[in-house]
Protein backbone atom coordinates (compact mmCIF):
# COMPACT_ATOMS: atom_id res chain seq x y z
CA UNK A 1 0.00 0.00 0.00
CA UNK A 2 1.81 3.67 -1.01
CA UNK A 3 2.62 4.81 2.18
CA UNK A 4 2.61 9.17 1.94
CA UNK A 5 6.66 10.24 2.36
CA UNK A 6 5.51 12.43 5.59
CA UNK A 7 5.03 8.75 7.30
CA UNK A 8 8.38 7.73 7.08
CA UNK A 9 10.99 10.66 6.34
CA UNK A 10 11.47 14.02 7.52
CA UNK A 11 11.73 16.62 5.05
CA UNK A 12 15.15 17.51 5.55
CA UNK A 13 16.85 15.05 3.44
CA UNK A 14 18.16 15.43 -0.11
CA UNK A 15 16.87 12.93 -2.76
CA UNK A 16 19.89 11.04 -4.56
CA UNK A 17 21.97 10.27 -1.50
CA UNK A 18 21.67 6.88 -1.36
CA UNK A 19 21.78 6.51 -5.10
CA UNK A 20 23.44 2.86 -6.86
CA UNK A 21 23.53 1.74 -2.80
CA UNK A 22 22.37 -1.35 -1.66
CA UNK A 23 21.11 -2.07 1.59
CA UNK A 24 20.25 -5.46 3.56
CA UNK A 25 18.36 -5.66 6.11
CA UNK A 26 16.72 -8.62 7.79
CA UNK A 27 13.21 -8.74 9.12
CA UNK A 28 12.87 -6.04 6.47
CA UNK A 29 9.30 -6.52 5.86
CA UNK A 30 8.39 -5.50 10.28
CA UNK A 31 6.45 -2.44 10.67
CA UNK A 32 9.73 -0.25 11.81
CA UNK A 33 12.52 -2.20 9.67
CA UNK A 34 9.92 -1.49 6.78
CA UNK A 35 10.03 2.20 7.46
CA UNK A 36 13.89 2.17 7.54
CA UNK A 37 14.34 0.15 4.47
CA UNK A 38 11.44 2.19 2.62
CA UNK A 39 13.38 5.93 3.76
CA UNK A 40 16.81 4.71 2.24
CA UNK A 41 14.57 3.28 -1.39
CA UNK A 42 13.03 6.70 -1.78
CA UNK A 43 16.18 8.29 -1.25
CA UNK A 44 17.41 6.64 -4.46
CA UNK A 45 18.75 3.34 -3.27
CA UNK A 46 18.13 -0.79 -3.97
CA UNK A 47 17.83 -3.40 -0.96
CA UNK A 48 17.42 -6.67 0.12
CA UNK A 49 14.80 -7.45 2.84
CA UNK A 50 14.62 -10.96 4.04
CA UNK A 51 12.00 -12.49 6.50
CA UNK A 52 10.93 -16.53 7.53
CA UNK A 53 7.58 -16.13 5.86
CA UNK A 54 7.38 -16.03 2.51
CA UNK A 55 4.39 -14.46 1.64
CA UNK A 56 4.76 -11.57 4.23
CA UNK A 57 8.58 -10.98 2.83
CA UNK A 58 7.44 -11.09 -0.93
CA UNK A 59 4.27 -8.14 -0.29
CA UNK A 60 7.09 -6.16 2.26
CA UNK A 61 9.47 -6.10 -0.76
CA UNK A 62 7.31 -5.65 -3.36
CA UNK A 63 5.14 -2.53 -1.24
CA UNK A 64 8.65 -0.77 -0.46
CA UNK A 65 9.77 -0.61 -4.06
CA UNK A 66 6.61 1.07 -5.55
CA UNK A 67 8.14 4.26 -3.45
CA UNK A 68 10.16 5.01 -6.14
CA UNK A 69 10.35 4.80 -9.77
CA UNK A 70 12.91 1.91 -11.02
CA UNK A 71 13.60 0.82 -7.34
CA UNK A 72 14.61 -2.64 -6.86
CA UNK A 73 13.63 -4.65 -3.55
CA UNK A 74 14.27 -7.89 -3.33
CA UNK A 75 12.32 -10.36 -0.66
CA UNK A 76 14.41 -13.16 0.39
CA UNK A 77 13.17 -15.94 2.87
CA UNK A 78 15.60 -16.82 5.39
CA UNK A 79 16.35 -17.54 8.92
CA UNK A 80 18.49 -15.08 10.59
CA UNK A 81 19.30 -18.72 13.04
CA UNK A 82 20.42 -20.28 10.29
CA UNK A 83 24.28 -18.91 8.99
CA UNK A 84 24.07 -20.64 5.93
CA UNK A 85 20.85 -19.12 5.07
CA UNK A 86 22.29 -15.99 5.26
CA UNK A 87 25.51 -16.28 3.86
CA UNK A 88 23.35 -17.47 0.60
CA UNK A 89 21.06 -14.46 1.20
CA UNK A 90 23.95 -11.98 1.33
CA UNK A 91 25.63 -13.49 -1.69
CA UNK A 92 22.20 -13.24 -3.94
CA UNK A 93 21.33 -9.52 -2.65
CA UNK A 94 25.18 -8.93 -3.98
CA UNK A 95 24.93 -10.85 -7.19
CA UNK A 96 21.52 -9.67 -8.46
CA UNK A 97 21.96 -5.96 -7.02
CA UNK A 98 25.66 -5.73 -7.44
CA UNK A 99 26.72 -5.01 -3.79
CA UNK A 100 25.95 -4.35 0.05
CA UNK A 101 26.71 -1.00 1.01
CA UNK A 102 24.23 -0.97 4.02
CA UNK A 103 22.80 -3.40 6.47
CA UNK A 104 20.30 -3.70 9.23
CA UNK A 105 19.86 -6.76 11.56
CA UNK A 106 15.89 -6.00 12.70
CA UNK A 107 14.90 -9.12 12.92
CA UNK A 108 13.49 -10.02 16.46
CA UNK A 109 11.28 -12.36 18.50
CA UNK A 110 9.41 -10.93 21.40
CA UNK A 111 6.44 -11.87 23.93
CA UNK A 112 6.00 -11.27 27.82
CA UNK A 113 6.61 -13.51 30.35
CA UNK A 114 7.62 -14.40 33.59
CA UNK A 115 10.67 -16.50 34.42
CA UNK A 116 8.50 -19.11 36.07
CA UNK A 117 7.00 -19.39 32.23
CA UNK A 118 9.70 -19.10 29.98
CA UNK A 119 11.07 -22.87 29.12
CA UNK A 120 14.70 -22.92 28.40
CA UNK A 121 13.59 -23.56 24.35
CA UNK A 122 12.03 -20.07 24.69
CA UNK A 123 14.78 -18.30 26.10
CA UNK A 124 16.78 -20.00 23.70
CA UNK A 125 14.28 -18.82 20.64
CA UNK A 126 15.11 -15.47 21.49
CA UNK A 127 17.93 -15.40 22.07
CA UNK A 128 18.94 -17.23 18.90
CA UNK A 129 16.84 -14.89 16.71
CA UNK A 130 17.87 -11.88 18.31
CA UNK A 131 21.34 -12.54 19.24
CA UNK A 132 22.63 -14.94 17.21
CA UNK A 133 20.75 -13.77 14.39
CA UNK A 134 22.26 -10.57 14.99
CA UNK A 135 25.78 -12.14 14.94
CA UNK A 136 25.45 -14.11 11.55
CA UNK A 137 23.97 -11.10 9.62
CA UNK A 138 27.33 -9.35 10.89
CA UNK A 139 28.88 -12.13 9.39
CA UNK A 140 26.68 -12.60 6.73
CA UNK A 141 27.95 -8.75 5.18
CA UNK A 142 30.68 -7.94 6.38
CA UNK A 143 32.69 -9.16 3.64
CA UNK A 144 30.54 -6.96 1.39
CA UNK A 145 30.75 -4.06 3.62
CA UNK A 146 34.41 -3.96 3.73
CA UNK A 147 34.48 -3.86 -0.27
CA UNK A 148 31.99 -0.64 0.09
CA UNK A 149 34.03 1.08 2.26
CA UNK A 150 37.22 0.51 0.29
CA UNK A 151 35.15 3.14 -2.37
CA UNK A 152 33.49 4.99 -0.06
CA UNK A 153 36.19 6.30 2.14
CA UNK A 154 34.70 8.51 5.38
CA UNK A 155 37.18 11.12 5.49
CA UNK A 156 35.15 13.43 7.30
CA UNK A 157 34.95 15.35 4.39
CA UNK A 158 31.68 15.79 1.95
CA UNK A 159 32.18 12.70 -0.30
CA UNK A 160 30.72 12.71 -3.36
CA UNK A 161 30.56 8.98 -3.77
CA UNK A 162 28.51 9.09 -1.17
CA UNK A 163 29.03 6.74 2.02
CA UNK A 164 29.18 2.95 2.50
CA UNK A 165 30.14 0.45 4.93
CA UNK A 166 27.38 0.99 7.45
CA UNK A 167 25.54 -1.51 9.85
CA UNK A 168 22.91 -0.67 12.33
CA UNK A 169 21.72 -3.29 14.42
CA UNK A 170 17.90 -2.63 16.28
CA UNK A 171 18.06 -3.41 20.31
CA UNK A 172 15.73 -2.25 22.97
CA UNK A 173 15.92 -0.01 26.21
CA UNK A 174 14.51 -2.56 28.59
CA UNK A 175 17.80 -3.99 29.86
CA UNK A 176 19.21 0.05 30.73
CA UNK A 177 16.98 -0.23 33.66
CA UNK A 178 15.18 -3.75 33.83
CA UNK A 179 11.86 -5.03 32.94
CA UNK A 180 9.99 -7.96 34.24
CA UNK A 181 8.52 -10.35 31.59
CA UNK A 182 11.48 -10.05 29.76
CA UNK A 183 13.99 -11.64 30.73
CA UNK A 184 15.19 -13.42 27.60
CA UNK A 185 15.02 -9.86 25.75
CA UNK A 186 16.82 -8.15 28.16
CA UNK A 187 19.45 -11.12 27.85
CA UNK A 188 19.28 -11.21 23.96
CA UNK A 189 19.46 -6.99 23.47
CA UNK A 190 22.63 -6.95 25.99
CA UNK A 191 24.29 -8.58 23.53
CA UNK A 192 22.87 -7.30 20.35
CA UNK A 193 24.73 -3.77 21.80
CA UNK A 194 28.09 -6.05 22.93
CA UNK A 195 27.76 -7.07 19.18
CA UNK A 196 27.69 -4.08 17.53
CA UNK A 197 30.47 -2.45 19.95
CA UNK A 198 32.65 -5.57 18.81
CA UNK A 199 31.84 -4.45 15.18
CA UNK A 200 32.76 -0.95 15.86
CA UNK A 201 36.51 -1.87 17.20
CA UNK A 202 37.26 -4.55 14.56
CA UNK A 203 35.96 -2.99 11.62
CA UNK A 204 35.98 0.19 12.70
CA UNK A 205 40.07 0.04 11.28
CA UNK A 206 38.59 -0.84 8.06
CA UNK A 207 36.19 2.37 7.70
CA UNK A 208 33.73 0.90 8.67
CA UNK A 209 30.66 2.21 11.43
CA UNK A 210 28.36 0.21 13.64
CA UNK A 211 25.94 1.62 16.11
CA UNK A 212 22.81 0.76 17.54
CA UNK A 213 19.09 2.14 17.15
CA UNK A 214 17.15 1.65 20.18
CA UNK A 215 12.95 2.39 19.49
CA UNK A 216 11.14 3.55 22.50
CA UNK A 217 7.56 3.04 22.29
CA UNK A 218 6.54 3.90 18.48
CA UNK A 219 2.70 3.91 17.15
CA UNK A 220 1.42 1.73 15.56
CA UNK A 221 3.81 -1.07 15.69
CA UNK A 222 3.89 -4.90 15.78
CA UNK A 223 5.90 -4.49 19.18
CA UNK A 224 3.60 -1.94 20.82
CA UNK A 225 0.60 -4.34 19.78
CA UNK A 226 2.41 -7.22 21.45
CA UNK A 227 3.89 -5.68 24.47
CA UNK A 228 1.54 -3.02 25.79
CA UNK A 229 -2.00 -2.57 27.17
CA UNK A 230 -3.49 -0.76 24.18
CA UNK A 231 -6.73 0.48 26.53
CA UNK A 232 -7.08 4.66 27.06
CA UNK A 233 -6.26 4.47 30.37
CA UNK A 234 -3.17 2.79 29.94
CA UNK A 235 -2.04 4.39 26.87
CA UNK A 236 -2.47 7.93 28.76
CA UNK A 237 -0.58 6.82 31.43
CA UNK A 238 2.30 5.52 29.18
CA UNK A 239 2.62 8.57 27.53
CA UNK A 240 2.96 11.00 30.56
CA UNK A 241 5.70 9.67 31.74
CA UNK A 242 7.61 10.08 28.18
CA UNK A 243 10.05 13.30 28.99
CA UNK A 244 8.44 14.34 25.47
CA UNK A 245 4.82 13.48 26.44
CA UNK A 246 4.72 11.25 23.33
CA UNK A 247 4.64 8.02 21.27
CA UNK A 248 6.99 8.16 18.66
CA UNK A 249 6.50 7.80 14.91
CA UNK A 250 7.96 4.98 12.47
CA UNK A 251 9.42 7.75 10.46
CA UNK A 252 11.63 9.16 13.81
CA UNK A 253 13.57 5.89 13.88
CA UNK A 254 14.25 6.09 9.74
CA UNK A 255 15.41 9.54 10.32
CA UNK A 256 17.59 8.17 12.49
CA UNK A 257 18.66 5.55 10.04
CA UNK A 258 18.95 7.70 7.36
CA UNK A 259 21.51 9.93 9.72
CA UNK A 260 23.49 7.20 10.44
CA UNK A 261 24.07 6.22 7.25
CA UNK A 262 24.53 9.32 6.03
CA UNK A 263 27.60 11.84 5.55
CA UNK A 264 25.90 13.29 8.46
CA UNK A 265 27.12 10.51 10.54
CA UNK A 266 30.56 9.38 9.23
CA UNK A 267 31.57 9.77 12.39
CA UNK A 268 29.20 8.29 14.85
CA UNK A 269 30.35 4.56 15.73
CA UNK A 270 29.93 2.26 18.49
CA UNK A 271 27.09 4.30 20.10
CA UNK A 272 23.36 3.71 21.47
CA UNK A 273 21.38 5.51 19.22
CA UNK A 274 17.80 5.90 22.02
CA UNK A 275 15.25 7.19 19.86
CA UNK A 276 12.34 7.30 22.37
CA UNK A 277 11.84 10.33 23.46
CA UNK A 278 13.92 10.03 26.96
CA UNK A 279 11.57 7.50 28.10
CA UNK A 280 13.98 4.99 29.60
CA UNK A 281 15.16 7.66 32.26
CA UNK A 282 12.07 7.97 33.98
CA UNK A 283 10.46 3.73 33.06
CA UNK A 284 11.70 1.39 35.15
CA UNK A 285 9.63 -1.74 35.42
CA UNK A 286 5.80 -1.30 34.38
CA UNK A 287 5.93 2.49 33.77
CA UNK A 288 6.80 3.04 37.12
CA UNK A 289 5.40 -0.43 38.98
CA UNK A 290 6.84 -3.67 40.24
CA UNK A 291 4.86 -7.05 39.11
CA UNK A 292 4.72 -9.64 41.72
CA UNK A 293 4.98 -12.61 40.02
CA UNK A 294 3.18 -15.80 42.20
CA UNK A 295 5.16 -18.63 42.50
CA UNK A 296 3.73 -20.32 40.03
CA UNK A 297 4.48 -17.85 37.28
CA UNK A 298 0.71 -17.59 35.69
CA UNK A 299 0.72 -14.22 33.52
CA UNK A 300 -2.72 -13.58 34.73
CA UNK A 301 -2.31 -13.80 38.60
CA UNK A 302 0.40 -11.33 37.87
CA UNK A 303 -0.18 -8.01 40.35
CA UNK A 304 1.90 -4.83 40.26
CA UNK A 305 2.68 -3.06 43.61
CA UNK A 306 0.40 -0.59 42.88
CA UNK A 307 -2.54 -3.26 43.13
CA UNK A 308 -1.17 -4.05 46.65
N1 LIG B 1 5.11 -17.27 26.71
C1 LIG B 1 5.96 -18.26 27.04
N2 LIG B 1 6.60 -19.03 26.13
C2 LIG B 1 6.36 -18.76 24.83
C3 LIG B 1 5.49 -17.73 24.40
C4 LIG B 1 4.84 -16.97 25.41
N3 LIG B 1 4.00 -15.99 25.11
N4 LIG B 1 5.48 -17.73 23.04
C5 LIG B 1 6.32 -18.70 22.64
N5 LIG B 1 6.85 -19.32 23.70
C6 LIG B 1 7.74 -20.46 23.70
C7 LIG B 1 7.12 -21.69 23.07
O1 LIG B 1 6.23 -22.33 23.98
C8 LIG B 1 8.35 -22.51 22.76
O2 LIG B 1 8.85 -23.13 23.90
P1 LIG B 1 8.59 -24.72 24.24
O3 LIG B 1 9.24 -25.48 23.12
O4 LIG B 1 9.23 -24.95 25.55
O5 LIG B 1 7.09 -24.88 24.26
C9 LIG B 1 9.38 -21.45 22.36
O6 LIG B 1 8.89 -20.21 22.90
C10 LIG B 1 9.53 -21.32 20.87
O7 LIG B 1 8.25 -21.05 20.31
P2 LIG B 1 7.94 -21.30 18.77
O8 LIG B 1 6.59 -20.76 18.51
O9 LIG B 1 8.24 -22.71 18.42
O10 LIG B 1 9.09 -20.41 18.07
P3 LIG B 1 9.05 -19.64 16.72
O11 LIG B 1 10.44 -19.59 16.22
O12 LIG B 1 8.02 -20.18 15.79
O13 LIG B 1 8.55 -18.18 17.15
C11 LIG B 1 8.68 -16.35 18.72
C12 LIG B 1 9.40 -17.25 17.74
C13 LIG B 1 8.29 -17.19 19.91
C14 LIG B 1 9.63 -15.26 19.16
C15 LIG B 1 7.38 -15.75 18.14
O14 LIG B 1 6.81 -14.92 19.09
C16 LIG B 1 7.63 -15.01 16.84
O15 LIG B 1 7.71 -15.63 15.78
N6 LIG B 1 7.79 -13.69 16.86
C17 LIG B 1 8.12 -12.93 15.64
C18 LIG B 1 7.55 -11.59 15.69
C19 LIG B 1 8.07 -10.78 16.83
O16 LIG B 1 8.09 -11.23 17.96
N7 LIG B 1 8.50 -9.58 16.53
C20 LIG B 1 9.00 -8.69 17.52
C21 LIG B 1 8.00 -7.63 17.80
S1 LIG B 1 8.56 -6.69 19.19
Amino acid sequence: MPVPRETFLSNVWRDGIFDNKVLFCTGGAGTICSMQVRAFVALGGNACITGRNPEKTERGAADIASVRPGAKVIGIVADVRDIKAMEAAAERCAKELGSIDFAIAGAAGNFLAPMAQLSSNAFRTVMEIDTLGSFHTAKAVMPYLVESVKKHKNSGKIEHAGTGGRIIFISASFHFRGQPLQAHVMAAKAAVDQISSSVAMEYGPFGITSNVITPGPIAGTEGMERLSKQDEQSTKASKAIIPVGRWGEVKEIADATVYLFSDAGSYVNGVVLVVDGGQWRTTGADMGTMYIIPPNGQLENVKNSSML
